[in-house]
This record gives C-alpha cells, sequence and structure tokens, in this order.
C-alpha cells in the first residue's frame, strides 16, 4: 500500500486543507508571518553561497519543472551563457510562468491566493543564482484577485529590501533584482514559453520558431529562464535543507528515466466528493488519491478514466486507475506525461464521445492559427467529432478524426509548438481508449441523445 514520505507538507504549509472557503475570507501570508515562520532563510543561505553552487545544488536535487514538461530545472539554467566571477551579466530576465490556462489546472494559484512569499523568494533565489536582474510573473488574465495579491506582495519585499535597493535581502548581496507583474488577456497559448515571451513585449501571443532558444535569446532578445510558479516555489526548502533531502521525498523512476524528486501540487477536479488542492509526495496512485483523500468517487460510482493533469496529456483508461501520478506515466500508461498533476476524473455515466468533443472545442478555440495542422486540423477534427457524437458520421470517419489527429504536433514535426501535440493526445488517446462507444455512436442504429461534459454550446 502506498505511504507518503513527507510528515508534514513543504510547499502547503502556511496553507488550509480543504475545501478552502469563499475567495474573500482568504488569508494571505503576510511578510511578517512569512519570516516568523521560517520565511527568507534558503535565500539567505543561498546569497551565503557563489550562484554556480546555487546552480549546482539545484541540479543536484533533479528538480524537474513543474509547469507541464517536467524539464529538470538546474540543466535548464546552464544553458545560460556563462558569465565570469564579479563581471556584470548584462541584462538577463526570469520569466515566470503563472499563466495556469490548462482546463483542470488550479495549483498555482493556490500558492498565489495564500502564501506568494514562497514565491517571490524562489524568484530571488533563480535570479541571484543565473545573474538575472529582471523578474516578469506573467499572471493568467482571469487571476484578477491573484495578481492584487502578488502586486501586494512585491510591495511588501520592496519595503523590506528583498528587491531593488541596495541589492537582494537588503544588501547581503549587491545583485539588484526587480520584480514586476503582468497581466495576461485570457489566451491558453500564452502559457507557451515562447508566445508568454512574445506576450511580455506587448506583441499578440505567437509561439517563436525554436532555435533560439530563450536561454540564448528570449525576452526582448536577451537570455532569459522561464519557470513556472511552483518550481520557483520549491527552490527555498531545496536550498535551506540540500538536495539529498530533497531526494527523500517522491518516488525514483522505475522505468530507467531520471526521478521523481520531491511533492507535487495535486489539483483533482471530476467525478469525486471532495475535489481540492492538494499536496503529494510524487507518484501517488491515482486510486489511493481518489480514495483516500478525495473521498472516493461522487455517489459511489464507478471510475471510468481521468486526465492525468491537463486535458493534453490524454486519458488514462479504466483499468489505469493504479497508475502512479509521476514522470514516468507517460512512457508507463501511454498519455503524453504528467502534465500539471491535476486530475480530472470521471464516473461510469460519462459519454466520452462527449468529452473528446469538448476536448477538441477548446484546441480549436486556442489554436494561435499559424501552422495549418493545428488551425485547420483542429477545427476538422472538433467538426467530426461533433458529427459522431450525434450520430451523423461513419466508421471512415473514426479512422479519418484518428489520422488527423495523429498528423499535428511538434512531435510528428508539423507544427510550431506543442498546443497541437495536445490536441493530438487528447483526442487520439480517448478515441483508443473508449474505441467500442465511438463504433457505437457509427452505427446505423444509434438514437442521438445529447449528454454533454462541461461547457456544452457548440460553436
Ligand atoms: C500550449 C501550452 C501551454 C502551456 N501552458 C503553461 C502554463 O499555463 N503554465 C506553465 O507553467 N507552463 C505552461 N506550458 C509549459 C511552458 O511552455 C514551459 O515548459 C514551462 O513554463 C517551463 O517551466 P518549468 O520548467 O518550471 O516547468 C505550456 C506549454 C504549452 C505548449
Ligand atoms: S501549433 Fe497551433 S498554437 Fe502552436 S504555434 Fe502552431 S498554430 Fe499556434
Amino acid at each position: 500500500m502506498w505511504q507518503p514520505k513527507i510528515t508534514a507538507p513543504i510547499l502547503t504549509q502556511r496553507i488550509p486543507t480543504p475545501p478552502y472557503g469563499k475567495m474573500q475570507d482568504r488569508h494571505v501570508v503576510s511578510y511578517d508571518e512569512y519570516i516568523k515562520t521560517g520565511g527568507y532563510i534558503g535565500l539567505r543561505k543561498a546569497l551565503s553561497m557563489k550562484p554556480d553552487d546555487v546552480t549546482e545544488e539545484v541540479k543536484k536535487s533533479q528538480l524537474r519543472g513543474r509547469g507541464g514538461a517536467g524539464f529538470p530545472t538546474g540543466l535548464k539554467w546552464t544553458f545560460l551563457p556563462k558569465v565570469e566571477e564579479g563581471k556584470d551579466p548584462g541584462m538577463r530576465y526570469l520569466a515566470i510562468n503563472a499563466d495556469e490556462s490548462e482546463p483542470g489546472t488550479f495549483k498555482d494559484r493556490l500558492l498565489m491566493d495564500f502564501d506568494p512569499h514562497l514565491m517571490l523568494e524562489g524568484i530571488a533565489i533563480a535570479c541571484y543564482a543565473c545573474r538575472l536582474k529582471k523578474a516578469y510573473i506573467f499572471i493568467r488574465g482571469e487571476y484578477h484577485h491573484q495578481a492584487k495579491v502578488l502586486e501586494n506582495a512585491i510591495k511588501e519585499a520592496y519595503e523590506n529590501g528583498i528587491f531593488g535597493g541596495k541589492g537582494l535581502l537588503d544588501g547581503a548581496s549587491n545583485f539588484v533584482v526587480d520584480c514586476y507583474v503582468h497581466r495576461g488577456a485570457g489566451a491558453y497559448i500564452c502559457g507557451e514559453e515562447t508566445a508568454l515571451l512574445e506576450g511580455l513585449e506587448g506583441k499578440r501571443g505567437w509561439p517563436r520558431i525554436k532555435p533560439p532558444f530563450p536561454a540564448l535569446k528570449g525576452l526582448f532578445g536577451k537570455p532569459t529562464i522561464i519557470n513556472n510558479v511552483e518550481t520557483l516555489a520549491h527552490l527555498p526548502s531545496i536550498i535551506e535543507n540540500g538536495w539529498e533531502w530533497f531526494s527523500k521525498q517522491g518516488c525514483n523512476s522505475t522505468i530507467g528515466g531520471p526521478p521523481s524528486w520531491g511533492t507535487k501540487l495535486m489539483g483533482m477536479s471530476g467525478h469525486v466528493n471532495q475535489p481540492g488542492c492538494y499536496e503529494f509526495d510524487l507518484g501517488i496512485p491515482l486510486r489511493t488519491f481518489v480514495e483516500q483523500y478525495c473521498g472516493g468517487m461522487r455517489n459511489g460510482k464507478k471510475f471510468k478514466g481521468a486526465i492525468p493533469g491537463g486535458v493534453s496529456m490524454g486519458i488514462l483508461g479504466t483499468d489505469q486507475y493504479e497508475a502512479e501520478l509521476d514522470f514516468d506515466i507517460g512512457r508507463k500508461h501511454n498519455v503524453l506525461g504528467l502534465g500539471t498533476a491535476c486530475p480530472t476524473v470521471f464516473d461510469e455515466d460519462t459519454d466520452m464521445v462527449a468529452v473528446a468533443r469538448n476536448i477538441a472545442r477548446f484546441f480549436k478555440h486556442e489554436s494561435c492559427g499559424q501552422c495549418t495542422p493545428c488551425r485547420e486540423g483542429s477545427g476538422w477534427l472538433y467538426q467530426l467529432l461533433g458529427r459522431i457524437e450525434e450520430g451523423d458520421a461513419k466508421t471512415k470517419d473514426l479512422d479519418l478524426a484518428l489520422e488527423i489527429a495523429t498528423s499535428m504536433g511538434s512531435m510528428p514535426g508539423t507544427t510550431i509548438c506543442g498546443l497541437a501535440d495536445g490536441n493530438n493526445w487528447a483526442v487520439r488517446t480517448i478515441m483508443n481508449k473508449f474505441r467500442p462507444e465511438f463504433e457505437a455512436r457509427v452505427r446505423p442504429t444509434f438514437v442521438p441523445v445529447r449528454v454533454t461534459v462541461g461547457a456544452g454550446a457548440k460553436g
């Protein structure tokens, strides 16, 4: 049986357990409270080390990005141009990805709602380690409340000498960092890191062709690191306690890849009794998450399937309820990956054709339109799935839908960014893992019944 390795929450130590109550009643941890509960100790320790040693510690911790791709954070930092000790690095940026627009994902919001200084401390550590002079937090347009919380916390951080002035931590280092909030306008694509940079530059959020990679040519053409909110929130405790401490949480890879060390914020939604955002060691089985922590399936229904973390990851089938939520999940269970680790669970009554159609609608709406396979393919897919759902399609349309899905994406090499891969994996895995439901819809005997999941309006 799965047992947690952590004895107390780490990222959520100052955050109440779910349910969270109304937004306006939420208590935000102030700078003073943060300091009283051990805040900014990690930054103080980092500033007593050489910047490269901080990077080395993060590298050894094997911290993997929490934004969706799981790329090792320390390794990403080493792609920046090298700076000789004591030399001015010139302008370099940190872009913090707080766009959080993946459907079903609401974990970064928790940190910003309750404990903003944890991320700000992580920002200061990353900027020091990588010699980044300005940090821009790109926050999802709909996060009005969180943007205000962050602006207030940044103001407190300036007043207390964390940013600006004589240098980090009131002159403990003479390296000066400035931090700003930049509000998005509500486009999912702006979470893609290069679209985010375009957005920060005041342009339309169109992903850039890579290379050049942002570490060499990023924001305003300067070296830039892009990290997710939760990734940065891990840094204070890693620096304070060391990489060995971090390696004792989470799990090792069972198939020979990099480990899934550390804890992860996991937001549960869908047909469970107690949805919410929880912190677990990486590796918790989905069944344990649902049955032990979320009060089981709603109305005592049976589990049918789950999206592991954002709709772009594809779906876990009925026989994959035991799947462990770690970075190996993609290769073990034929999904794209762990993604944001915010599962959406479906019960036995869910119409999977409607789920596929609803997801296809999302991607059609959010495609930025630069690449033909994504722009046109997402529209065709949505139309085809609509016809299948309404019993208006033929068996050959199932193969056509699969062919369109499979041919779009940066992995097949037909598009600039990964949005199309998300569409591909979501539609393809739902169609393959729940094939009989799709076949039943194209039989001449099928009588259409309209059952949809989520925001249902078509068009
Ligand atoms: C279409 C698309 C949307 C994305 N949305 C987000 C997002 O909302 N938040 C995020 O952190 N990463 C998002 N990503 C991943 C980012 O491109 C990038 O990998 C991540 O911010 C890097 O941070 P990390 O290494 O700390 O995870 C998205 C990627 C794609 C392709
Ligand atoms: S894959 Fe889609 S979203 Fe990404 S750049 Fe191309 S058209 Fe835009």
